[in-house]
């Protein structure tokens, strides 16, 4: 069966069909694969039996793999051995040890975001590779930035030109960081663009999301509070997302630049084991930089 590109929603998402990701890659294929992901954002493979060489083997066709800036694993983490787990996997798991957790992330919940936009340099995909799933739940939503672009009336898009945008992010998944418990520079943040314009697509993408977008610079606080929320109707419009029901051995991996993602509650009683790799990114451009402009 030769690849095959299946869109998953109107703005966000294709599956790629007839290509098995555990074996070596025709590189013919992996051509179809990047621009079917620079396309869509979001790539899904299904029914993918990966060990762990096997998904960063396949992470390694599209780039260099990611760094960690952040360790966002407990002090007590406990990190599983076998052919499941590798130095370079972070697994996203809410299954615990003798008591220690084996993975971050773990429970619940979590809003939209960006990975890594509080670094200088965020990472520019993420791989996400399913494992064990719960009976319901634990849905992962993309959401397309392009298209969150797009709808906006031109009065917010002038509202918002020019502009950088406080990212940050500390331990929780559902709530912001709270400045007024914790000095700045405790924790990773970084002043980003609030649009972006994509390296290889040339497009605008906003790049602000609920959990991680703290203050726009340059406003007051409540002016602040207000635009993001006027942003927010725009970034995580339904009409815009694609919602992922997940089963054991789907492989995602998405575009951190033109796309956020966030997860749906699920069972805190049941197991959930994903395993992630990243690839590396590069300092974001502002949509507004002249010397990149499309
Ligand atoms: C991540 C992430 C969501 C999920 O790994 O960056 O946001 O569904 N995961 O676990
Ligand atoms: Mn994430």
């Amino acid at each position: 069966m030769p690849i095959s590109v299946h869109p998953l929603s109107p703005s966000i998402g294709a599956e790629i069909r007839g290509v098995d990701i555990s074996k070596p890659l025709d590189p013919k294929d992996v051509a179809v694969m990047r621009q079917a992901w620079l396309d869509h954002c979001v790539l899904l493979f299904r029914d993918q039996p990966l060990d762990a060489e096997q998904q960063r083997t396949f992470v390694r066709a599209f780039g260099e793999l990611g760094g960690r800036k952040v360790r966002l694993e407990p002090t007590n983490y406990k990190r599983p051995e076998g052919p499941d787990y590798n130095a370079d996997a972070m697994l996203v798991s809410n299954i615990r040890e003798d008591g220690k957790p084996i993975g971050v992330l773990p429970d619940g919940e979590m809003w939209f975001h960006h990975d890594m936009c509080y670094s200088a340099e965020p990472n520019r995909a993420s791989f996400l590779y399913s494992i064990e799933v719960p009976s319901w739940g634990g849905n992962t939503m993309f959401s397309s930035m392009y298209a969150a672009y797009e709808n906006l009336p031109q009065s917010l898009k002038d509202r918002i030109e020019g502009r950088t945008v406080l990212q940050a992010f500390d331990e929780y998944q559902d709530r912001r960081v709270d400045f007024s418990e914790r000095p700045l520079d405790s924790v990773p943040h970084c002043f980003q663009p609030i649009v972006l314009r994509h390296p290889e697509t040339g497009k605008r993408a906003i790049y602000v999301s609920r959990l991680m977008s703290h203050r726009i610079e340059g406003l007051t606080e409540a002016e602040s509070e207000a635009l993001l929320e006027e942003l927010f109707a725009y970034t995580e419009d339904p009409a815009i997302r694609y919602e992922h029901v997940w089963r054991p051995g789907d492989l995602l991996m998405w575009d951190n630049l033109c796309s956020t993602h966030a997860r749906t509650d699920f069972p805190r009683e049941e197991r959930r084991l994903m395993r992630r790799y990243t690839l590396a990114g590069e300092p974001v451009i502002p949509a507004w930089d002249q010397r990149t402009a499309a």
